[in-house]
């Protein structure tokens, strides 16, 4: 089968970027995106394209040459399922939170209700393309709500799980290390893999479309984002060692990443990994292998978010032992809310922890963050419920200006690595806070012997204070 029209159900941080870069690769190919959100359609379809939803470096530009052309946004569901020959389903797969599984499971409550749409709605032959990460043997529930249409629809499943990271997303859809395509290896299976190969392999080195069975892929998905993170707390743990040692993390993570076996990337120290899959998936992860009765293999990848949990909090208790043990009424300006820089997006960041603590310990958090909305930082603290809305608005506030931000701060913390933050005008906003003036870099990215010599006192993560 020739792939000429495709739907993605799911506008998001997924759906969007991926059928963006499809679409512009594929011009003979229609691609529509299709949401419930009615307010992110629209944004997506916003005449200034600086104003689609989501915050992606590349975005606007790709989006651009291609909507209007073979690329659209809508809120017709049906009508796009129905066009298409193939469907994909990049709806949100949060970690549920209610129920038999709550804090751990995958809720799939989204993902069956488009199962259920496209089995009420699609006639003939479809290819349906599991986009969403979804636990390994999601696909045999699909298949049985599908082979339910009653419409006489001829379906098969595909698992095309996505790797690309926020903030690079549009570098890592145009140049992927690898694409991944699960399916049936029936006859009829791999004939719909191979549509999908075929779509991919236009820009693609076929050597690159790796294709499998749908559990080895549906599993794969998980396993990458577990072994990322799991790189991260492993490097985090040792950076509070190093802390009480004098060694330094970033000279130990030099050292061992120059091992051609362990390689260079995910070794950054950090205040902790956030975004919407890392802690996830690994929930999950830990969640389907104790359903299985596995419990080594579960408490071994639970201790991945054991060490990450640990780390936000340890952050922001260093903070308060460096203001003498209180921060009661001291204002704390926060550089950064987003879980990484070149993205709006701030699901599981860490700055959200951090805030949460520190507000426990009725402390005045100010936040600058170039990219994320004052509204978007209310609802991540309301949603963690520890305070009324009211106490959260009364305590913390949002600016647009960093200096103004910074202005009579006891100290700075440094959440995010956005740039910009480099390159401040850091002994003007030293002159403005009150002494003795702390900076607490999260991310280690600051010049510590430039702010040092300007007369803060710097703290990092994973090398001794000696301030
Ligand atoms: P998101 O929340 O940004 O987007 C999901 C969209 O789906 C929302 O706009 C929502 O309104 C829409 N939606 C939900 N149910 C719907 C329905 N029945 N019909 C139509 N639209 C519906 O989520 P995301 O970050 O794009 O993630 C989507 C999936 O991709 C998740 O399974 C996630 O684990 C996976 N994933 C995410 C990333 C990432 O970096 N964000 C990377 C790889 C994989
Ligand atoms: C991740 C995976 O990388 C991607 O392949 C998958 O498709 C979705 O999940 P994402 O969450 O967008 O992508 O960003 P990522 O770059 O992986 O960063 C996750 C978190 O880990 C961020 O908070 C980041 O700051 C943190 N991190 C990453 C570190 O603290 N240290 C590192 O060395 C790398």
């Amino acid at each position: 089968m020739k792939i000429q029209s495709i739907c993605c159900i799911g506008a998001g941080y997924v759906g969007g970027p991926t059928m963006a870069v499809i679409a512009k690769k594929c011009p003979d190919i229609k691609v529509t995106v299709v949401d419930i959100n009615e307010a992110r359609i629209a944004a997506w379809n916003d005449e200034d394209v600086e104003k689609i939803p989501v915050y992606e470096p590349g975005l606007p530009e790709v989006v651009a040459e291609a909507r209007g052309r073979n690329l659209f946004f809508s809120t017709d569901v049906d009508k796009a399922i129905d066009e298409a020959q193939m469907i994909f389903i990049s709806v949100n797969t949060p970690t549920k939170t209610y129920g038999e599984g709550k804090g751990q499971a995958a809720d799939l409550k989204w993902i069956e209700l488009c199962a259920r749409q496209i089995a009420r709605v699609a006639k003939g032959e479809k290819i349906v393309v599991e986009k969403s990460t979804l636990p390994v043997r999601t696909a045999s529930t699909l298949k049985d709500i599908l082979k339910h249409t009653g419409n006489g629809m001829n379906f098969q499943i595909l698992s095309n799980p996505e790797f690309l990271a926020e903030g690079t997303a549009v570098d890592d859809l145009m140049a992927p290390d690898r694409v991944l395509i699960g399916g049936d290896q029936s006859e009829e299976g791999l004939k719909a893999i191979n549509a999908l190969v075929e779509v991919y392999a236009r820009w693609v080195p076929k050597e690159r479309i790796l294709t499998t069975n749908v559990w080895s892929s549906e599993l794969s998905k998980l396993t990458a984002n577990a072994f990322l993170a799991q790189r991260v707390s492993s490097i985090n743990s040792l950076s509070e060692l190093c802390e009480h040692t004098e060694a330094d993390v970033n000279e130990v993570s030099r050292a061992i990443g120059t091992d051609s076996r362990i390689g260079p990337k995910f070794l950054k120290a950090s205040v902790g990994f956030g975004g919407s899959c890392f802690q996830k998936d690994i929930l999950n992860l830990v969640y389907i292998s104790r359903s299985y009765g596995l419990d080594e293999v579960a408490d071994y990848w639970e201790q991945v978010i054991i060490m990450n949990d640990h780390q936000k909090k340890r952050f922001a208790k260093k903070v308060i032992r460096n203001l003498y043990n209180t921060v009661s009424g001291k204002k704390i300006a926060f550089l950064g809310w987003a879980f990484k820089k070149d993205t709006n997006d701030t699901r599981e960041s860490a700055a959200i922890y951090v805030a949460d603590h520190l507000l426990n310990e009725q402390s005045k958090v100010s936040v600058y963050d170039p990219k994320v909305t004052e509204q978007q930082i209310y609802s991540d603290l309301d949603y963690l419920g520890s305070r009324s809305s009211e106490e959260n608005k009364a305590s913390l506030s949002v600016g647009s200006d960093p200096y103004k931000v910074c202005e009579g701060a006891h100290a700075i913390a440094v959440l995010t690595e956005w740039d910009e933050f480099k390159t401040y005008d850091w002994k003007r906003i030293y002159d403005n806070m009150l002494k003795p003036a702390h900076v607490f870099d999260g991310r280690n990215i600051m010049d510590k012997k430039a702010l040092k010599e300007i007369g803060f006192q710097v703290h990092s993560i994973g090398t001794a204070d000696d301030n």
